[in-house]
């Protein structure tokens, strides 16, 4: 069982983020990754259809013999991680516990702004989650349906890029927030902008690195971190291919992807 590889699946390549913090910090472990390229985007789809979805992608990874599954998703976990947690009978672990965890690691963070999907941001799950745990908090959210076709586009510095997120952001910033959440796994892409959008007073925190770090200590709680000592292996199947899959694919884990194979869920 420990040395089963990891199952990490997202609705496209943003969770290759997550992919990519996970081989940082456990880089003995084999993941199987699973991109859901022909359905992407889920974040402006019912939570049901993402539960169906998140279902499949869940039931694909278990066929693969994997040893636990990251969901990579916020929008997923958000609807979908209760659901998957109930039906399958290996460690179900998602982003958003993480992302919390990571924002309440600040004693002092109290005004907090949030970014994500429009079906992350509808299901007010970090919302609720912070809310349970420190009282007294201000919380605004925002839904930045746009900022998923900007990053897939590559526009990481473009000036429109600057303009929609200052649009987005201003409202926020205006009332003071101290931390702001990247509440899906595409957005650690926009950090270099965002630093120099919002400056230094402002703590960014990115569910990627931060799921990361929380996959670790489920694993070592559970005693299920891989035992050898070897260089892990990444494999990579998405259910739709395209030359742009592979740039972004780059893109988000910093280096070139091993072969990329087309899935059938
Ligand atoms: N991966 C999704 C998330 O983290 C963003 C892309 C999508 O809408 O499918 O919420």
């Amino acid at each position: 069982m420990k040395d089963g590889a990891l199952g990490i699946f997202d609705s496209g390549v943003g969770g290759l983020t997550v992919v990519r913090a996970v081989q940082e910090l456990l880089p003995s472990e084999n993941i199987v990754y699973l991109g859901d390229t022909a359905r992407v985007p889920y974040g402006s789809k019912s939570p049901e259809t993402i539960r169906r979805f998140a279902d499949e992608d869940a039931r694909h990874l278990l066929g693969r013999d994997v040893k636990a599954i990251v969901v990579a998703c916020n929008t997923a976990t958000a609807h979908a991680l209760p659901f998957l947690q109930k039906q399958y009978h290996i460690p179900v672990i998602g982003v958003i516990e993480a992302g919390v965890e990571a924002v309440l690691a600040d004693r002092t963070a109290m005004r907090i702004g949030i970014i994500a999907t429009r079906g992350t941001i509808a299901s007010h799950a970090y919302q609720h989650a912070l809310a349970l745990r420190r009282t007294g908090m201000m919380i605004v959210e925002q839904s930045t349906p746009l900022l998923v076709p900007l990053i897939e586009e590559n526009w990481l510095d473009h000036p429109a890029t600057t303009m929609i997120l200052q649009s987005y952001l201003q409202p926020m910033l205006d009332k003071g927030i101290d931390t702001l959440l990247l509440a899906c796994t595409h957005y650690p892409l926009l950090v270099p902008l965002l630093k120099k959008m919002i400056g230094a007073d402002v703590r960014i925190v990115d569910s990627a690195s931060t799921c990361a770090l929380h996959l670790r200590n489920e694993l070592e709680r559970l005693d299920m971190l891989a035992s050898q000592d070897r260089q892990g292996i990444l494999r990579i199947g998405l259910t739709d291919l395209s030359d742009q899959f592979e740039i972004l694919a780059r893109q988000f884990l910093h280096k070139s992807p091993p072969r990329i194979e087309r899935v059938e869920l």
